[in-house]
């Protein structure tokens, strides 16, 4: 597979790197006066959360450290969780008494989230919030607060910037959606 083969699973481009660009700064914006002498912590989702973590770091202008935790939900061609989350990489750090900015690429069902905000209360940061790109607010079954969001977008499979279908596309500069005939039936 190679990147102009894309262009045969793209239906249209959702939302295009210049708009995705101008978003992330002004969240970086509002974090940054947010945060504001305080000790920040990014907690940043693998995978698709990576692309939008790298940006988005570059445009908070207060000291911060990262960390990541990997979660696993989907299995390649699956298309929706069903609660059944598992921590497959757990953070480096001690997060007590941290302030946590849980950074995702998309909050669909809210599951995987979810899972993640309970864990981590468990371990006594000072606060924690949840920053996401992308908010597929009409598939939402689990309760999740949502204090920066970057876009709401329909319920349509996406890729790029970050997202995969399959796997592949992570590295598109913007957010497309899938043309519906090659997204794979779930497992
Ligand atoms: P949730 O648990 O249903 O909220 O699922 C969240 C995770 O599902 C995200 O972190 C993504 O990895 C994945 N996901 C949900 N919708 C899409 C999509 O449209 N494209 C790619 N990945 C998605
Ligand atoms: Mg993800």
């Amino acid at each position: 597979m190679s990147i102009q083969d894309y262009h045969e699973f793209l239906d249209q481009i959702l939302i295009p790197e210049h708009v995705l660009q101008n978003r992330i700064r002004e969240l970086g914006a509002a974090i940054s006066r947010d945060y504001a002498g305080k000790d920040l912590m990014l907690i940043c989702i693998l995978r698709g959360g990576v692309m939008f973590l790298t940006d988005l770091m570059r445009a908070i202008t207060v000291p911060h450290s990262i960390d990541f935790m990997a979660v696993s939900s989907y299995g390649v061609g699956a298309r929706s969780s069903h609660g059944e989350v598992r921590i497959t990489l757990d953070l480096r750090s001690s997060v007590e008494g941290r302030n946590l900015l849980l950074v995702e690429d998309i909050i669909d069902s809210g599951h995987t989230i979810a899972a993640v905000i309970d864990l981590l209360k468990t371990r006594r940061p000072a606060s924690l919030r949840v920053c996401t790109l992308l908010d597929k607010a009409e598939r939402r079954e689990a309760d999740v607060p949502i204090d920066y969001r970057g876009f709401v977008i329909p319920n349509k499979f996406v890729f790029g910037y970050g997202l995969d279908m399959d796997e592949h596309y992570r590295n598109l500069p913007f957010v497309g959606v899938a043309r519906p005939d090659k997204i794979l039936p779930p497992d």
